[in-house]
C-alpha cells in the first residue's frame, strides 16, 4: 500500500494512580528487584474511576490542541483497544459524544489488534485519508480490568493509559508492515463471553489475561526485528538512517535483545516502560507523545514505530520527517 501522511498533533493521558513495584510487593510474592531485573519496569499507572473512553478523551483533547485544529475538523475516529468501556457502543462513538461531536457526521469505530492495535489503526487511518481530511487515532486501555491482581506472572507488567494522534494527508509515499500469526492464539489471551447453550444464561467467564511469558518473549524478539527490517527494505533505508525507534513498551530485555541482534545501539530505542509498564495499544502513542514533549521528534527525525501483541499480531511503521512533511513508510 502506497499513500501519504502527516502527523498534525499528538497527546497522552496517564491513568490516575501510580502503582510502584513496592506497592505490588504487598499484594503478590514478588520484589522490586525481580521486576526491574526481568522487565525494567518500576511503576505503572492504574485508573481509579476513569474508563477507557475517559483516558482516550484526555489524550484526544491534548492531540487536538497540539495539532492546532478545531475538534469539529475531525471526520473520523479510530480507537484501538482490547478493553473497551462496553461491548457496544464502540469506545470511538463514546469519545465522539464526549468531544461533543454528536451532530457531525464522524466515521467512528474501534479495532482490536491487542498491543499492535495502534499500529493497525495507523495503517487503516492512512489508507482512509483520501476520504477523511483529519483522522483522530487513539490507543486507550484500562488493562487493570482484565488483570488478575493475584497473578505475579502478569500483574507486574501492565498499566492503563491512552495516547492519540491526529493524522492528515502528507506529501510523500508511505509503507507499513503488519501481520498476525493465529497459530499462536493461546499464548496470550483473555476469555470473553461464553456461547449461549440451549438458550440458557451462563455465568460470566473468567476474563483475566493469561500468558505464556517465555513464548511471548521469543516471538516478540523475532517479529520486532522482522518488522523493522521489512519497513527499512520498503524504504530502501538501513538501520543507520533511523534516528529513533519507538517500540511497544513491554519489557526492557525484549528491546535489548532486538538491539543486540540488529547490532544497534540500545539508545536508539525510546523507552518509558520504566514509568508506564505495558499499556497495550496505548503504549506506542504514549511513548511517541512523550518523546515529542521531550523534543526528540523534530523536523530532522526518521522514526520507526514497532510492536507486537496478542493474536499474535505485530507490525511496524516508518515515519520519515525529512523533506518537510511527516513521511510514513
Ligand atoms: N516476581 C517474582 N518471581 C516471579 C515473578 C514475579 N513477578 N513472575 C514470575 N516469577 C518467577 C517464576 O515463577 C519462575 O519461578 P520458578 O523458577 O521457581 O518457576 C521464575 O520467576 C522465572 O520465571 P520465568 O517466566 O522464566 O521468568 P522470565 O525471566 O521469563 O520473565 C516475564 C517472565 C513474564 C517477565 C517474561 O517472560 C516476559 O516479559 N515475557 C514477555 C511478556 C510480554 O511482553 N507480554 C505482553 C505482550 S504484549
Amino acid at each position: 500500500m502506497n499513500n501519504t501522511v502527516k502527523i498534525l498533533g499528538c497527546g497522552l493521558a496517564k491513568a490516575q494512580q501510580k502503582i510502584t513495584n513496592y506497592d505490588l510487593e504487598k499484594r503478590v510474592e514478588t520484589s522490586h528487584e525481580w521486576i526491574v531485573q526481568r522487565t525494567g519496569i518500576t511503576s505503572r499507572y492504574v485508573t481509579i474511576d476513569e474508563n477507557t473512553s475517559d483516558l482516550a478523551l484526555r489524550a484526544a483533547v491534548q492531540a487536538i490542541e497540539n495539532a492546532k485544529i478545531e475538534k469539529t475538523d475531525i471526520q473520523a475516529i479510530i480507537v484501538a483497544t482490547m478493553t473497551p468501556d462496553c461491548l457496544t457502543p464502540s469506545t470511538a462513538c463514546i469519545v465522539q459524544a464526549k468531544l461533543g461531536l454528536n451532530d457531525l457526521p464522524v466515521f467512528a469505530f474501534d479495532i482490536n489488534a491487542a498491543c499492535s492495535g495502534f499500529l493497525y489503526a495507523f495503517q487503516l487511518a492512512s489508507d482512509l485519508l483520501n476520504r477523511y481530511k483529519n483522522i483522530l487515532i487513539i490507543g486507550s486501555e484500562t488493562l487493570s480490568k482484565m488483570i488478575n491482581w493475584n497473578d505475579r506472572g502478569t500483574c507486574v507488567l501492565f498499566g492503563d493509559g491512552a495516547g492519540a494522534m491526529i493524522l492528515t494527508a502528507g506529501t510523500r509515499n508511505l509503507y507499513h508492515y503488519a501481520n498476525s500469526e493465529g497459530d499462536l492464539l493461546g499464548v496470550l489471551k483473555a476469555e470473553g463471553l461464553n456461547l449461549i447453550k440451549d438458550l440458557q444464561n451462563l455465568a460470566p467467564v473468567e476474563q483475566f489475561l493469561t500468558m505464556q511469558g517465555n513464548d511471548v518473549f521469543r516471538f516478540a524478539v523475532r517479529v520486532l526485528k522482522e518488522s523493522i527490517e521489512n519497513v527499512l527494505n520498503q524504504a530502501h533505508l538501513t538501520i543507520e538512517d533511523i534516528d529513533l525507534i519507538i517500540p511497544h513498551q513491554a519489557n526492557y530485555r525484549i528491546i535489548n535483545h532486538v538491539a543486540k541482534r540488529m547490532k544497534v545501539d540500545l539508545s536508539k530505542f525510546y523507552m518509558n516502560l520504566q514509568e508506564f509498564g505495558n499499556t497495550s495499544a496505548a503504549s506506542i502513542p504514549i511513548a511517541y507523545a512523550q518523546a515529542f514533549e521531550q523534543g526528540l521528534i523534530d523536523e530532522q527525525k526518521r522514526i520507526i514505530l514497532v510492536g507486537f501483541g496478542s493474536g499474535l499480531t505485530y507490525g511496524a511503521t516508518l515515519i520519515d520527517k525529512r523533506g518537510g512533511e511527516d513521511c510514513v513508510k
